[in-house]
């Protein structure tokens, strides 16, 4: 298995070939892990603005084919336009990547022999202040990747009982301070604007170091209000089944939460036991579905992040289906 290194491009590598309106995080990366070519099927189920889509149907052209899913309208129109020189070999889809097995039936599509998930919110989302990602500019308290339906971040700071608010911050944010943050807003309900919530945070945990207080605040509200940990928990083994024999899954994680997932389930499904250490007779009958391809995440080199400090958390996992 190669280490993490051998799978690192060198600095001359890190720019992606065209300015895109998302700049696509580990990109070389990305296209040296499915390794396109023509005339194979490709999945990006976190299409975007379509940096990462453009690199792989440059590499599988002249035949290959794109489907791209994406829950946000607003990303979609931009990859729209992006990809547009591609013609017939992409297809978008307005739909969640959980979907996975009926947006393949509704396309004619069977297996596929690369999927991509670049988990999380691109960098148009975050500074469109419309969309209530951000704590940096007031807006509306919203943070829906898909803002025509589902509950949104005001809906579930304003009604969630005191104890699972609590909860809500200290799992999806891993925030220390979740009840004072928690008794603080309780207290200012209704809470309906970044500018508002962000305040109040500051107020109840002032700041130390360069991290603004409200950040893990707004991570946590931004999980739960789109359900990001339990659809990664949903699509993994639903990848696995949509790839042919030796296709390729790879997801770029953002945070220690998302990436715990993807590297137990690789690691589970890795092995061909997964009876208890200590049992000494195999009683599970498990068969390994997938090798990885890296045992540990591939993550930016310097010269990417000081390009993109937004990539400086991204960790790179891929797996090859058996
Ligand atoms: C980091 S961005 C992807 C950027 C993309 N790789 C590019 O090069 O432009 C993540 C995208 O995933 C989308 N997304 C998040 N959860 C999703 C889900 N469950 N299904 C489909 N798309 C999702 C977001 O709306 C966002 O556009």
């Amino acid at each position: 298995m190669p280490t993490t290194n051998a799978l690192r491009l060198s600095t001359s590598q890190v720019e992606p070939m065209v300015a895109a309106p998302h700049q696509p995080v580990l990109y070389h990366e990305i296209i040296h892990a499915l390794q396109p070519n023509s005339p194979g099927f490709y999945v990006d189920g976190t299409v975007g603005a379509g940096g990462h889509a453009r690199g792989i149907l440059e590499a599988c052209a002249p035949d290959g084919c794109l489907l791209g899913l994406d829950l946000d309208p607003q990303a979609l129109a931009l990859a729209r336009e992006f990809l547009a020189p591609y013609g017939e070999r992409v297809r978008l889809v307005q739909a969640s990547y959980t979907s996975l097995h009926e947006v393949l039936r509704g396309e004619g599509w069977e297996r596929v022999q690369g999927i991509l998930l670049d988990l999380g919110l691109s960098s148009m989302q975050m500074d469109n202040p419309e969309r209530g990602f951000s704590f940096q500019v007031d807006a509306p308290l919203d943070m829906r990747f898909d803002p025509s339906r589902g509950l949104t971040a005001a809906d579930l700071v304003n009604s969630l009982p005191e104890t699972e608010l609590v909860d809500l911050l200290f799992r999806y944010g891993e925030e220390p301070r979740s009840r004072r943050i928690v008794q603080a807003i309780i207290q200012a309900r209704p809470v309906t604007t970044t500018g508002q919530l962000a305040e109040i945070v500051a107020r109840a945990y002032p700041k130390r170091g360069r991290t603004h207080p409200a950040t893990r605040t707004f991570q946590a509200l931004r999980i739960a209000v789109n359900q990001e940990l339990e659809a990664l928990e949903q699509i993994l083994p639903k990848a696995m089944d949509a790839l042919s024999a030796g296709g390729r899954l790879a997801i770029i994680s953002f945070h220690s939460l998302e990436d715990r997932i993807v590297k137990e389930y690789f690691r589970r499904e890795s092995r061909d036991c997964i009876c208890p250490p200590r049992q000494p007779v195999c009683t599970c009958g498990h068969k390994a579905t997938l090798k990885e391809v890296v045992r540990k995440p591939i993550t930016p080199a310097e010269a990417e992040i000081q390009v993109n400090p937004r990539a400086r958390s991204a960790k790179l996992r891929i797996a090859e289906k058996l």
